[in-house]
């Protein structure tokens, strides 16, 4: 059930008219539906058993009111710097439901994440295993310890967001794991409690989800039979939500699948959703500022930019824009851009809407990996965040001012 939804031409984030979020809080503004990140995550968490984790990936959107929420419903969460670990303890979580994955650990970000006793750390490197044992040892602790294994298998989505091909940067190459493991058995600073891929965000069809896992569980059985058992595996991120028009799996129907195949492993299992709890959780809010025309081509210019969404710059990414009212405007098929001085700088393309310069615009979907990616970028102070509850809604983070861009700026003496 989405809860963002027209009545008589009029957009609602749950109860509140969008129109009234936009005189209050100004555009560009992201608009967060707190009913649906707590729908989206419990699909999950109900789905799995209760010695299963459903760790919320905090990189596709880390508002702390938002972990927060999640936090409130025993949410795990999987986190890739120590930044997203402050996050997280800030906002209530429990660190003992916290997964460390990311390529680049730094030696403080495994010393906080140690103090604070966190699930696992998904390693993803024979180095990291071995700067990981030596920070261990050297607080004479032992790290809770998954290997990320890279398992050669095609998620089919865009090259950018593709993790778990032979080719891409991430995790241990599946063929060299159990050396890698057996390195680990043999050192007193780690503790093997795991085993994880992601192989890639966005997917729409779960095959290459459980082909991967298949790899995975094979691993598993090698292991075993060297005598090194583990307790959980880690599937990595959720499954694909729609922007456009895309059929997307069932949570539950995927997740009892792996179940029921994991099943006689006697493994916990560990989940890492991200874009599938905050995608549709949230909209962004943009004005119209003028309409152009060039030759054939129609502009509709916005306040919001490439900084506050970088998707469809990044990923040739189609996300749907509406106007949150009707408009007296004039119908024709618009490129939506925004003012920042790049050629990239579009929101959506040939769009077939009614505009006229003052409209406010939503853009759908874009509660993950929205916010989080935005940039200063043209000195573009960062938009306002606000959480709709109900018929209330919340500022969960102020509009950036020019002056807390130049904070810690200073002038030659
Ligand atoms: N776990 C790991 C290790 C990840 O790298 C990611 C996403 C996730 C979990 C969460 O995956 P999800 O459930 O969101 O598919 N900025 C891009 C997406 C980048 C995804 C990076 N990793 C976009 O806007 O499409």
């Amino acid at each position: 059930m989405s809860h963002f939804n027209f009545k008589n031409q009029q957009l609602f984030a749950e109860n509140v008219a969008v129109s009234e979020l936009c005189a209050a809080h100004g555009t560009p503004s992201y608009i967060y539906s707190r009913a649906a990140f707590e729908e989206h995550f419990m699909a999950y968490q109900n789905a799995m058993g209760p010695d299963d984790l459903a760790c919320y990936a905090v990189k596709a959107n880390s508002n702390i009111a938002i972990l927060n929420i999640l936090a409130k419903l025993g949410a795990g969460f999987d986190i890739v710097s120590g930044g997203e670990l402050e996050r997280v303890l800030q906002a209530g979580g429990d660190p003992e439901k916290v997964v460390f994955s990311g390529v680049a650990k730094k030696s403080s970000e495994m010393r906080l994440a140690l103090e604070v006793g966190i699930h696992c750390f998904n390693v993803e490197s024979a180095a990291e295993l071995e700067r990981l044992n030596s920070v261990a040892v050297a607080m004479d602790m032992a790290a809770p310890v998954s290997l990320r294994v890279n398992p050669d298998v095609d998620a089919q989505t865009h090259p950018y967001i593709s993790t778990g091909l032979a080719e891409n940067k991430f995790g241990i190459a599946i063929d060299s794991a159990l050396e890698v493991y057996k390195r680990a058995e043999a050192l007193p600073g780690i503790d093997i409690v795991g085993v994880d891929c992601h192989i890639g965000s966005q997917l729409i069809d779960t095959t290459p989800f459980i082909d991967a896992m298949e790899r995975v569980l094979k691993l598993i059985e090698e292991l075993a039979d060297n005598n090194i058992f583990l307790e959980h595996i880690d599937l990595g991120g959720g499954i694909g939500v729609r922007y456009e028009n895309e059929e997307t799996p069932d949570i539950g129907a995927y997740i009892q699948q792996v179940k029921e195949r994991i099943k006689p492993f006697n493994l916990n299992l560990v989940l890492e959703p991200g874009r599938s709890i905050a995608a549709n959780a949230g909209i962004l809010t943009m004005e119209v500022e003028y309409l152009k025309q060039n030759g054939d081509k129609h502009f509709a210019i916005v306040d919001a930019a490439m900084n506050d969404m970088i998707r469809p710059a990044l990923y040739q990414a189609w996300m749907d824009i509406q106007n949150i009212e009707a408009s007296n405007g004039s119908t024709a098929s618009y490129d939506i851009v925004g003012p920042v001085c790049e050629t990239g700088d579009f929101l959506g393309k040939d769009r077939k809407l009614t505009l006229q310069a003052g409209d406010k615009l939503a853009l759908f979907s874009a509660g993950a990996y929205g916010f989080t990616m935005a940039s200063n970028y043209n000195s573009r102070p960062r938009a306002a965040e606000i959480m709709v509850d109900g018929d209330k809604h919340y500022l969960i983070r102020e509009r950036e001012t020019i002056a807390s861009l130049m904070q810690g700026e200073s002038l030659l003496p």
